[in-house]
């Protein structure tokens, strides 16, 4: 399989000289937008590259203009005074204007007349012989369980959490997380905290409880939403527990856990489950029922007045060291961002039978933005699907999609290389004759997953919309706009309408065509993050002390991605080049992997870097130093069965998504005279996988390898 270059997180390293990144990929097959009427779509707000130019220029030549505008489609309480106050790199975007984000995605379609309009469609995992939670009794449901949540219900069910959670203290300002599985409830929890302003702090599910309690800590969440579990692949997911073991550990601390409130979605019944709501439990926090609090909470609560630069939400990312950065977005701006987004990458209107679903979780930037807030403000049904894309058969995602009729379908790079692995015959069984516009996000997608795309999903009408962004970003920054920009596969195409997007080299220079650099974006946006919560100097270092200006010196924000522009001005992203790992789309520091690993007691050092994988586009490979006196005391081999326990112990500390593909074992590391791990030449070492597994030896002795590197250093 040909994957672009860099594209499997390869890429780490190579722009740290001169700014030159070399490609190799060149793709020259070229798809032109389709007409609107023949593809069943309306009308495009944007139909010609022509509209596209000058809409981009447009919004260069007059930001102010243009965002102002944006801005003007969303209710404000208060309008503001400013469009933009930029100190860089702070900005303050519609300054002076007060909204809330609940009544934008809500209650002011409610007051339109749109009350019975579905906000939601969601669809449980739960299929064949399993027992639902919601339909007990039943041990074999031929169908999934469906819920449809109009506007109206999302504005009572919201009220009455909000409500449930002032009565346990949460007020403006305040972060609450939220750590549930991909039920209704989750977005109601995200928008009741909108409608408080209060912000929230969404944990992907499948973080471990040691990943929970960094991340409550952090943020100083003295409550935490959960569900009692969750379904994946059949399975019950045990988040209650996570969150018990993180309260517990975060209590150990110093840190009281006040409130969990907890949903009963899968009813398994294990004594620690078996509370009154209201009685105190692990970590000395008091926990409650969701079905008792938000259940008997009153329907009426307002939607609280908040300023547009009030932080919305804290997301958790990887970086380069051990630490997760808290990414604030503040509400004005990035609603404003999401929601225009969302309405010209999909082409979102409401009333035209659309049907947007975004196969990503709420836990991630993508969830935020293109499950929940863009889509409800463009007010379009949102669907919600629970589970795993193999549950009960390798076809459960075309099966979603036909029983929908959804018309936009929005995934990752990984998840499209697992279908075309499960073969063209399981989208071939399903009537996908309702999609109208296809998405790709996470990582760079390869020509051939691309292709493979457009032609068994999309049957070749639907434009492919390969989106680049970040969660910093907080919506699109480069893509095509589906009916108006050519696609080619594998390039996310041209930056948004307001994006002033680059690759420039170290000095801020921009790159000839066809010349590898770094991605930048030249001037502030409204989606743009406005720090890192609790770490000021982390954020000016990482986003904005790299390039600048090289006319005024301004600072840039520089993404920490490498890319190359062609000769048409399309973006072609390489991928990172910091020490962030994408598996599988998801970004990990391998910091953070190589710190789970030396909390084991026989790890005396690890390294972690990522390899070329398949399907997951990088893989994690772990290289491991060990404790002799830890081997002899414990009386434990260097073997198989080692390997297993240290990749288990990461999954454990960190989550799944986090457990090593490979852990070699090395009597010491390859380092520089410095000290610097030589991360570079442990990539190779695991990208050579196979001639080295066919050493007989287990222990890799780089000591030699890296005395000859000293000396080149
Ligand atoms: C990193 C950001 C964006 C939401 C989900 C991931 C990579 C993302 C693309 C794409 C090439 C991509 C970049 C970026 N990335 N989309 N379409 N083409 N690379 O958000 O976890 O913050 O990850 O994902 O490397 O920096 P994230």
């Amino acid at each position: 399989m040909t994957t672009p270059s860099g594209a499997a997180g390869e890429a780490g390293g190579v722009g740290g000289g001169s700014g030159g990144i070399d490609s190799t990929l060149v793709e020259n097959r070229r798809f032109e937008p389709p007409d609107a009427g023949a593809l069943g779509v309306g009308r495009w707000h944007v139909g010609s590259a022509e509209e596209y130019r000058r809409l981009h220029e447009e919004s260069l030549a007059d930001p102010e203009g243009f965002w102002g505008k944006e801005a003007g489609r969303l209710a404000w309480f208060r309008g503001w005074e400013k469009v933009l106050e930029w100190e860089a790199p702070d900005a303050r975007w519609f300054v002076g204007g007060t909204l809330n984000a609940c009544y934008n995605c809500v209650d002011r379609h409610v007051q339109a007349g749109h009350g019975e309009d579905v906000a939601i469609i969601w669809e449980g995992e739960p299929v064949g012989p399993v027992t639902s939670h919601a339909s007990p009794g039943s041990k074999y449901a031929a169908e999934p369980e469906v819920r449809r949540v109009t506007y109206r219900e999302l504005q009572e069910q919201t009220s009455r959490c909000a409500n449930a959670l002032r009565s346990m203290g949460v007020k403006k300002g305040d972060v609450v997380t939220i750590y549930m599985p991909m039920v209704p409830e989750l977005a109601v929890a995200v928008l009741a905290c909108a409608r408080l302003g209060a912000a929230h702090s969404v944990i992907f599910g499948g973080f471990a409880p040691h990943a929970i309690k960094e991340r409550v800590a952090d943020a100083g969440s003295r409550v935490i939403v959960t569900a009692d579990g969750g379904y994946r692949r059949g399975e019950v997911v045990p988040l209650q527990k996570n969150v018990e073991e993180a309260a517990s550990a975060l209590s150990g601390e110093g840190h009281r856990v006040e409130h969990v409130l907890v949903l009963k979605r899968t009813g398994h019944e294990l004594p620690s489950r078996r509370f009154n709501t209201g009685s105190v439990g692990a970590g000395g926090a008091v926990y409650h029922w969701w079905h008792e609090a938000v259940g008997g909470a009153s329907d009426a609560c307002p939607c609280v007045e908040v300023g547009s630069e009030d932080m919305l939400f804290l997301l958790y990312t990887s970086g380069s060291t051990g630490k997760p950065k808290g990414i604030v977005h503040t509400t004005g701006g990035y609603l404003v961002y999401a929601g225009m987004t969302a309405r010209l990458t999909f082409n979102l209107m409401p009333d035209a039978g659309q049907v947007f679903w975004c196969t990503a979780d709420v836990g991630w930037i993508t969830g935020h933005s293109y499950v929940v807030y863009g889509v409800m403000m463009n007010r379009v049904p949102t669907v919600m699907y629970e589970g795993a894309p193999n549950f009960p058969g390798n076809d459960r995602f075309w099966s979603v999609i036909a029983r929908h009729r959804v018309t936009h379908f929005y995934t990752a790079p990984t998840a499209i290389r697992t279908f075309m692995k499960w073969g063209d015959d399981l989208p071939a069984k399903h009537d996908l004759s309702s999609l109208r516009i296809l998405g790709t996000v996470g990582e760079p997608i390869n020509p051939e997953a691309w292709v493979w795309y457009r032609r068994h999903i999309g049957w070749d009408r639907c434009p492919v919309v390969d989106t680049y962004w970040q969660t910093e970003t907080g919506g699109h920054v480069c893509t095509p706009l589906p009916g108006a920009v050519a696609t080619k596969p594998g390039s996310c195409t041209v930056p948004m309408p307001g994006i002033d997007a680059a690759v420039v080299n170290e000095r801020g220079e921009e790159m000839p065509a066809g010349r590898g650099g770094l991605f930048v974006i030249r001037r502030p946006w409204p989606g743009m993050l406005r720090g890192v919560h609790g770490n000021r100097e982390r954020f000016v270092s990482n986003y904005w002390g790299r390039v600048k200006d090289p006319a005024t010196g301004e600072p840039y924000y520089f993404s920490a991605d490498g890319a190359r522009r062609d000769a048409d001005g399309y973006f072609w992203v390489q991928g990172r080049i910091d020490d962030v790992i994408k598996v599988s789309g998801h970004l990990l520091g391998t910091m953070e992997v190589e710190s789970a690993l030396v909390s084991h007691p026989g790890v005396a050092e690890a390294a972690v870097v990522g390899m070329p994988h398949e399907i997951k586009g990088s893989a994690i490979c772990a290289f491991v130093t060990l404790k002799p006196a830890w081997l002899r005391s414990e009386g434990r081999e260097p073997g198989e069965s080692l390997k297993k326990e240290l990749a288990s112990h990461v999954a454990r500390e960190v989550g799944a998504l986090a457990r090593p593909d490979q852990v070699r074992f090395a009597e010491a590391l390859p380092k520089t005279r410095s000290g610097k791990i030589m991360r570079r030449l442990l990539r190779d070492v695991a990208a050579g996988v196979e001639k080295i597994t066919q050493d007989t030896t287990t222990l890799e002795d780089f000591s030699v390898v890296s005395r000859l590197r000293e000396d080149e250093d």
